[in-house]
């Protein structure tokens, strides 16, 4: 009887709504998470701010939709987009109690440079799409409160000035076009500015297809010339600091032939280090480390690249163990919180970059709302790293997750 009646009970609990299962046999407890979710909450400053999803809810009240569809876009159906974000819910942390963590450091080095944190500002071009004092704005908020910044080259600011703001050199990220001169030039600005470092996105060669881009670009009819040039992009890019004395046009940013002997092309040009931004696979992650990057940095380009479905921390223990320790890994993409920054330190990654988490701070507020961003993100790094019973981010390791099957 007793048997029946448990038997009963779970057959219960298993058409329950309140616990759903996925194919995967995978709790969604969906109704009951509702049921207690505040409705949208709409901060009037940044000290209001619980999460970096408050500034999101802020920044797109504030943005035109076409720069918000720019901002939030993935590709095709955003099928990298979700998995960027669903990926961390496969890893669950492991805690350790009782160890001292009264004196918590998030200091760490990477390329012999000291950074009172591993949570860096990943390349976001066009900030002037998103607040009048753009790049400076992050750069203050990076000097404030102690941030590697890597600075795109399509900045609507002058890298000079940026640099200036930071109080220190950024990392540059470069986008190469099929003019060399072009690449050259910004190589030699780049690093006469005082940029020790160059970082090269390797995912986009091929294109990419933004249809949510698409869709909000066709819901807003003001009149955008007097920014983006009536020219068309060829236009935007002669108003973009670093093309400056260029000849390039759209054309040109056809790459779909690179391969990775450019790479020898940089070191020729330059003293810089070299990272890869934009490795996914074990593969390309061997090449990068033969053709002498000094860095790989697994990205997806936030779900901007392609339609891969797969997520940024899936593809992260394949590249670390291709890696094998020859040199340090970044990631990105889909880095909301001091939790998911934590996972990917665990499986072995060096370095966390956040991208639309800090625009969504810059969108809504400038400065203020980039610094608190990076604020409440080191706030919540440093907390899960005492609940975890790690002291120093060195002492963060695979004993510290396991993965949900
Ligand atoms: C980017 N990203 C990017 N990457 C790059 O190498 N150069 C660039 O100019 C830009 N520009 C850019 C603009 C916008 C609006 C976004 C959202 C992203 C990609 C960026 O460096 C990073 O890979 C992703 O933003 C990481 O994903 P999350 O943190 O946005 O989910
Ligand atoms: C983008 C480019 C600029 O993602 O990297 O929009």
């Amino acid at each position: 009887m007793e048997g029946l009646a448990r038997r009963r009970f779970l057959m219960f609990l298993a058409s329950s709504p309140l616990l759903g299962c996925t194919a995967a046999g995978r709790l969604l407890a969906e109704e009951s998470l509702d049921a207690i979710r505040l409705p949208e909450y709409l901060i009037k400053s940044p000290a209001e701010a619980l999460d970096v999803f408050d500034f999101h809810t802020a920044a797109k009240r504030t943005l035109p939709p076409a720069h918000y569809g720019y901002l939030a876009t993935g590709t095709d159906g955003n099928e990298t987009l979700s998995a960027n974000r669903r990926a961390f819910e496969d890893i669950y942390l492991r805690p350790m109690r009782m160890v001292d963590t009264s004196d918590v450091s998030l200091e760490t080095t990477l390329l012999d440079e000291r950074l009172e944190s591993p949570i860096v500002l990943a390349p976001v071009g066009s900030q002037r799409a998103f607040h009048a004092d753009a790049e400076l704005a992050s750069a203050r908020a990076a000097r404030a409160q102690e941030h590697l910044q890597i600075l795109s080259n399509v900045t609507s600011n002058p890298i000079e000035d940026v640099i200036a703001a930071r109080g220190k050199p950024v990392w540059f990220q470069l986008y190469p076009t099929s003019q060399w001169a072009t690449a050259q030039m910004m190589l030699e600005r780049a690093e006469r500015a005082g940029a020790r470092v160059v970082v090269l996105t390797v995912d986009l060669n091929s294109g990419s297809n933004r249809v949510l881009l698409g869709q909000y670009v066709r819901t807003d009819d003001r009149d955008c010339s007097s920014c983006h040039g009536a020219g068309g992009v060829e236009d935007f890019l002669r108003m973009t600091p670093m093309y400056e004395g260029s000849s390039v046009t759209f054309a040109d940013f056809d790459t779909s032939d690179m391969t990775w002997d450019y790479l020898d092309r940089i070191r020729r040009a330059t003293s810089m280090k070299i990272v890869v931004k934009g490795v996914v696979t074990r593969e390309d992650a061997a090449s990068a480390v033969d053709a002498g990057a000094d860095v790989v940095y697994v990205s997806n380009h936030g779900g901007r690249a392609e339609a891969s479905g797969w997520g940024a921390l899936e593809s992260l223990p394949e590249v670390v163990e291709a890696v094998d320790g020859s040199v340090p890994v970044m990631i990105d993409s889909g880095f909301r919180r001091g939790t998911d920054i934590f996972k990917a330190l665990a499986m072995g990654a060096d370095a966390v970059c956040i991208g639309r988490a800090y625009i969504w701070g810059l969108a809504a507020f400038g400065q203020p709302g980039v610094e608190k961003v990076l604020e409440m993100l080191k706030a919540e790094l440093s907390m899960v790293m005492g609940q975890m019973g790690a002291r120093s981010i060195a002492e963060i390791g695979p004993q510290h997750i396991g993965i949900r099957r």
